[in-house]
């Protein structure tokens, strides 16, 4: 059974998305199987896979897989990525679009809360990693989420606004992981995204450091315009140019062992 790992923090535009896809793409290029599964209504993750609705051949989505309601229903929406390099046989999205915003009115449904795990049941036997993307906010979506996985990563930028909402996220997990019947469930890492030579930078990843004590992975990610680049040609890593491609590359290959370090494959 796959390790499912959701990448969570209560504040958007910190590299969430990225750092999933990213993960995903060095697990994957590690010889890793991988299923990412994206639970925000934006879908930036399913784009940059390379994925795009096809309104003549509609294809299941998560939004479908969790209004089914149905153990193993996930099964039915997982799909191949769009990128050509032989890696991406190693991976596979549950892609979301903006539909998936009405699996909000659902919130207050009972037990709704449980429906990814139920449906998750045997979907994501034969790989080893899922990661899921999550939408900035901690409510249903992300309740979905964190009620499904073994382990919780937070994404964070070095900025006051985005520690605080990494320290509201490692508090939920804390007080709610009983009420979301899931008390094992363990923040595990944090990564650092976007980190650049400022002077309120290195202050504030000290101060994460010290917060999250033990947790912060190396390397933290710098701010390179490569990946808003290969985000925005919704490409593979292995196919940008450039200086920093080789660092970027390193990078995210360094925090794919952190997390297989903190989430042994079983
Ligand atoms: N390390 C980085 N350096 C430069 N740009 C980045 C970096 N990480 C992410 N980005 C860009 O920042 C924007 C927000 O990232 P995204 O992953 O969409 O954040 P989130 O999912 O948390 O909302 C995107 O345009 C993305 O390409
Ligand atoms: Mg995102």
């Amino acid at each position: 059974m796959a390790r499912r790992i959701a990448l969570v923090n209560n504040k958007g535009g910190v590299g969430k998305s990225t750092t999933t896809v990213r993960l995903a793409e060095a697990l994957a290029k590690a010889g890793t199987r991988v299923l990412v599964i994206d639970m925000d209504p934006q879908g930036n993750a399913s784009r940059r896979l390379g994925w795009a609705y096809d309104t003549e051949n509609p294809q299941n989505t998560i939004s479908e897989a969790i209004q089914a309601d149905r153990p193993g229903s996930v099964a039915d929406a997982v799909q191949p990525i769009g990128w050509d390099v032989e890696y991406a046989s190693r991976m596979a999205l549950v892609p979301a679009r903006l539909e998936l915003e009405n699996r909000m009115s659902e919130a207050g449904v009972v037990g709704a809360w449980r429906r990814l795990a139920k449906g998750l049941e045997g979907a994501d036997a034969h790989f080893d990693y899922t990661l899921i993307d999550c939408p900035p906010s901690l409510f249903h979506l992300t309740q979905l989420a964190l009620a499904a996985a073994d382990s919780v990563v937070i994404v964070t930028e070095p900025e006051y606004d985005s520690a605080e909402a990494a320290g509201r996220v490692r508090d939920f997990v804390a007080q709610r992981a009983i009420e979301l019947a899931n008390p094992d469930l363990e923040l595990v890492g944090v990564i650092i995204n976007g980190v650049q030579n400022l002077a309120s930078h290195t202050d504030q990843l000290a101060g994460i450091r010290q917060t999250f004590d033990g947790l912060v992975w190396d390397p933290v990610v710098r701010h390179r315009s490569l990946i808003v680049d290969a985000d925005g040609d919704e490409v593979p890593l292995t196919e940008i140019r450039g200086e920093k491609a080789g660092e970027v590359r390193a990078t995210y290959e360094l925090l794919a062992q952190n997390l297989v370090k903190a989430v042994p494959t079983r």
